[in-house]
């Protein structure tokens, strides 16, 4: 299989005329069923659908059900992401932010996070919520609602663009992202007792377009494009800067949903404590962390198979420099113009 010989499909018809939950999950199923699909990535097919590749079967199917059911507020907060570009730190913090009121950051002993990990405490659309033939019943959710979703900008909910809802965005350095995906892709195919791929390999599908959510280009523009067309709605951060000064995105997330930290709490140093509770090195060590499970519609997910190495750069510990530059100069080549600039560069 190589992208070039895989026609896209149309795009997906959200039309419903289901009378039952199951009726409308074996539509979509029956209709995505029948694209064109990849070769085991990271363990299951990826349809090809002409917004990009998808992450199998089930989180397709769960988005287009999203589509057409979630209903939004304005008030919702969705966390957008790729897979493995920091999706369970951002949710950490803007779970410990939102909510910093009645469980502060400071009394770690207490907080959710000991019991649940950040994806149980914030729910992907397409993994978690719109899966299993269901269409949750979000309406008793108290606001601020928090959802995760790896789909497109071109595929979030209608609902939810068309409400106003904000966006919180991360995009990493794409050779980190396929990296730390290419392990995460290894883990879940030794358990179906799969082969490992090689870096080369996966390199090889993620240069084509054909990784979860990918092409990778293509997602991060879309939100990128969303950024500077609206701001207010759609944040927009790079990993790498959240490493650097992680307090000063800690700081623009609060802004940004519309809960500003007071100088109260700025002098109690709770924008330090969210920081800390949220790091590597604190979520790594929690129960949660290390014995809980998260519940996905592609698999059961050990917590701690989200957390590996937390840094930026580790690429070249796996990467040839004829691959890394063969990724560099696609990423040049489709953020120019965009002003976008690639990461790693001022
Ligand atoms: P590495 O594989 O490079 O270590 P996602 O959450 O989107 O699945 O991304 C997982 C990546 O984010 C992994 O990268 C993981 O180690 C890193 N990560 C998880 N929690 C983190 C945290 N609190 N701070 C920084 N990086 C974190």
């Amino acid at each position: 299989m190589s992208s070039s010989s895989v026609q896209t499909s149309p795009s997906p018809s959200h039309e419903v005329d289901a009378e039952t939950d199951e009726e409308l999950y074996k539509q979509f199923t029956d209709s995505v069923s029948s694209w064109p699909s990849s070769e085991p990535m990271p363990f299951l097919p990826l349809y090809r659908h002409d917004k990009g590749w998808y992450s199998s079967l089930m989180p397709m199917v769960g988005a287009m059900v999203a589509d057409a059911r979630f209903a939004a507020r304005p008030s919702d907060i969705i966390v957008a992401t790729l897979p493995k570009s920091g999706t369970t730190w951002i949710k950490a913090l803007l779970y410990a932010t939102v909510h910093r009121r009645e469980h502060p950051a400071d009394a770690a002993a207490d907080h959710p996070f000991n019991s649940l990990g950040p994806h149980e405490c914030v729910n992907f659309l397409e993994y978690q919520l719109y899966t299993n033939n269901r269409v949750p019943d979000l309406g008793r959710l108290p606001d601020p609602r928090l959802f995760a979703t790896h789909v497109p900008f071109t595929s979030l909910p209608s609902a939810a663009a068309a409400s106003g809802c904000k966006v919180v965005y991360v995009c990493r350095d794409p050779k980190d992202n396929l990296i730390s995906m290419w392990d995460f892709a290894n883990k879940f195919r030794a358990r179906e007792g799969q082969e490992p791929m090689s870096p080369e390999a996966i390199a090889e599908l993620f240069c084509l377009g054909v990784s979860p959510s990918g092409p990778y280009w293509d997602h991060v523009l879309g939100y990128w494009g969303a950024h500077v067309a609206r701001p207010e709605q759609v944040l927009f951060f790079r990993y790498e800067e959240m490493k650097l000064d992680a307090a000063a995105h800690v700081r623009r997330l609060a802004e940004f949903v519309g809960l500003p930290f007071s100088a109260e709490e700025e002098e109690g140093g709770v924008v330090d404590a969210i920081v800390r509770l949220c790091s590597f090195d604190h979520m790594i060590g929690l129960e949660a962390t290390k014995s809980g499970k998260t519940e996905l519609v592609v698999g059961t997910a050990a917590n701690s198979s989200f957390f590996r190495r937390g840094q930026v750069g580790d690429w070249a510990n796996h990467l040839s420099p004829e691959i890394a530059q063969r990724i560099d100069a696609i990423t040049e080549a489709r953020f120019n113009g965009s002003g976008l600039r690639p990461s790693g560069t001022k």
